[in-house]
């Protein structure tokens, strides 16, 4: 009875081949005559780790590929005296652009061109980007586009400037294109800074068909105003340094933007840098290789043991903990304790080896526990952790998690008064008896964190009865269950009496109260050819919606369960479960103890004859 996830692997792929028919149903998209281009901000100031976030938008941008990209200036850290500085800071630079697939356009920024004798008639670093870098204001066409490249640092200091011969350069080449998009870039956001010297050029470039200027500088990334049609904005930094208030949505972030162009409109992405991978991020080979370690067997890779419950005293045990590699690579496994699963040790803390290729290994450890309460322990699990290492050289950890089986004995008291099977809590036995807890026996991802089933347990002389208290707020019983599978909502009991194991189905919402009896798989799997009803069982459920429970009390002849031979003084094997069954793919099954190998059953104590005279 532990949880068994089934999925409808054939209606699955039914519903894609019905998917692909139709697509030819569908009117092809229409064509587009479009381009990209990558915009690229600031580098400098900050560390020179700097860099390291140039590298990667060079590498996302070829991934992304697009026409032509365009760096914003700020491209060498400059404000040196050292003129061989500035050119070993150029190559180092061009080291990285060169990685490029596809052509890129500087602008140019005050690191590049500034004096670093704050004389403003010194124009020797300005000459050197003339030199290195190319023309310190251009333009150019790239299909229906026309690219303008502006000049913001004319007068050499901190506020831009812009001299009454560039606006006179702009005019007149705005003047001569004809094309239907035109796009201009400049270091310094100079609308940001007052005066009029932005107006003056707002004024000439709005008779243009201008879509929109684009700045960087500031290394925080803004959408700014849209006027006359025009939309500014200033790039935030791709590796240049951040402000102590670095908040991402103050606009610090590394990022470079995508600028697509189709027809006479223009969309502006922002990328964020660190989600652009190459195709070959994660190859097939390696996720192969990788499920292959995980997905083995419990048999293959886990845990030959099991422990009492540390609920009447702490609990204390040698297990064997093995692991298998089915590659034709050595692999590091390390075992240890998942401590987020209760105040459970392991002797020693961490088990480690490395597996060779096609080989296993089996080892001991020694788990304990402090006596817990049983309302506050779960199933410890243990962590199987292999260290892959993918084509690419990266070291990739990999889970397998198995839990450890834990077996419980719970006494069984008589009722001093008879059990009414009513589905009402009254009885006394019922505020005595300490209920056991139903538990998932499996890791999976699935898993609920709804409150475990506490089943409570007495018996009279013919019959055990139970009253069981499950969290759930949908109840099922499918009609034609024996039919299709134990497609319900159902309680289980379990043993194993003369050896042969037994299992009694009881399905809370069949208004009927039919029980049946089945036999468990290897896999503690009941087949629903392997059910048939039974008399003798009798239930009565109760729902409380509103709480989200349901309360089911019952009984089941002793004799039905354990045989005809007298159970007082006895020790039983036994499991019990509950199975919620929301009549959706999977089901979600929770047991006393595991449910698929006897031998790690709970056993029930039955009181001697003379103890409860
Ligand atoms: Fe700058």
């Amino acid at each position: 009875m532990s949880k068994k996830l089934i999925w409808m692997f054939f209606p699955a792929m039914l519903l894609s081949v019905l998917v692909v028919s139709q697509s030819t149903a569908f009117d092809p998209p229409p064509e587009r005559d479009s381009f990209t281009v990558a915009i690229i901000g600031d580098r400098t100031g900050g560390d020179p780790e700097g860099l390291e976030y140039l590298r990667r938008a060079v590498y996302e941008i070829n991934q992304l590929n697009p026409d032509f990209v365009i760096h914003m200036g700020d491209m060498v850290q400059g404000y040196t005296r050292d003129q061989d500085l500035w050119l070993r800071e150029y190559e180092e630079f061009m080291s990285y652009m060169n990685e490029l697939k596809v052509p890129w356009y500087p602008v140019a920024g005050n690191h590049d061109v500034f004096t670093p004798i704050w004389d403003t008639n010194d124009r020797t670093y300005e000459d050197l980007y003339k030199e290195h870098f190319g023309p310190i204001r251009y333009s150019f066409d790239y299909k229906n586009s026309h690219f303008v490249i502006i000049y913001t640092d004319d007068s050499m200091t901190s506020v831009p400037e812009l001299s009454a011969e560039q606006m006179e350069w702009v005019r007149n080449d705005l003047e001569n294109t004809s094309k239907s998009n035109i796009f201009i870039f400049l270091h310094k956001p100079v609308w940001r800074y007052g005066g009029d010297k932005w107006d003056e050029m707002h004024q000439i470039i709005k008779e243009f068909p201008v879509k929109a200027v684009i700045a960087g500088h500031f290394h925080t990334y803004q959408k700014d105003i849209n006027k006359d049609g025009i939309q500014y904005y200033v790039m935030g930094p791709t590796g240049g340094e951040f402000h102590e208030s670095n908040h991402e949505l103050y606009g610090y972030f590394h990022h470079y933007n995508l600028m697509r162009v189709e027809d006479d409109k223009f969309s502006m992405a922002v990328m964020i840098l660190g989600n652009v991978e190459s195709d070959d991020y994660v190859l097939a080979d390696d996720c192969i290789k990788m499920r292959n370690m995980v997905i083995v067997p419990p048999d293959k890779t886990g845990i030959n043991g099991w422990l009492w419950q540390p609920s009447s005293s702490p609990a204390e045990r040698e297990i064997e903990v093995f692991a298998y590699n089915a590659l034709d690579v050595s692999i590091p496994v390390q075992v240890s304790l998942n401590p987020d699963r209760g105040p459970w040790s392991m002797e020693p803390p961490v088990l480690g080896f490395t597996l060779s290729p096609d080989s296993d290994i089996t080892a001991k450890v020694v788990l304990s526990s402090p006596r817990l309460a049983p309302e506050d322990f779960i199933p410890p699990e243990l962590e199987f952790e292999y260290r892959y290492k993918d084509a690419h050289g990266r070291v990739v950890p990999m889970y397998i998690r198995r839990r450890v089986f834990l077996r419980d004995t719970y006494e069984m008291h008589k009722s001093v008064e008879p059990v009414k099977v009513d589905g009402l809590k009254t009885e006394p036995i019922w505020q005595q008896a300490s209920p056991l807890y139903n538990h998932t026996w499996t890791y999976s991802v699935y898993e609920r964190p709804d409150e475990p089933p506490k089943t409570y347990l007495t018996s009279d002389d013919t019959n055990l009865y139970f009253f069981a208290e499950v969290m759930d707020d949908k109840y099922s019983y499918l009609k034609d269950n024996q039919s299709k599978g134990l497609l319900s909502d159902c309680i289980i009991f379990s043993t194993q009496p003369g050896g042969e194991r037994k299992d009694i189905v009881i399905f809370p919402f069949n208004e009927s109260g039919s029980a049946f009896l089945g036999n468990a798989d290897a896999r503690g799997i009941i087949r629903p050819a392997n059910i048939t009803m039974i008399s003798g069982i009798g239930y009565s459920t109760i729902t409380d919606q509103q709480s989200g429970y349901y309360y089911c009390e019952g009984k089941v002849p002793l004799s039905l369960l354990f045989g005809d031979e007298p159970i007082a003084g006895k020790e039983m094997l036994f499991n019990t479960g509950v199975i919620d069954n929301d009549q959706e793919a999977f089901i979600y099954v929770r047991s006393w103890a595991y449910d698929r190998d006897p031998k790690l059953w709970g056993i029930l104590k039955f009181e001697d004859e003379v103890s409860d005279q």
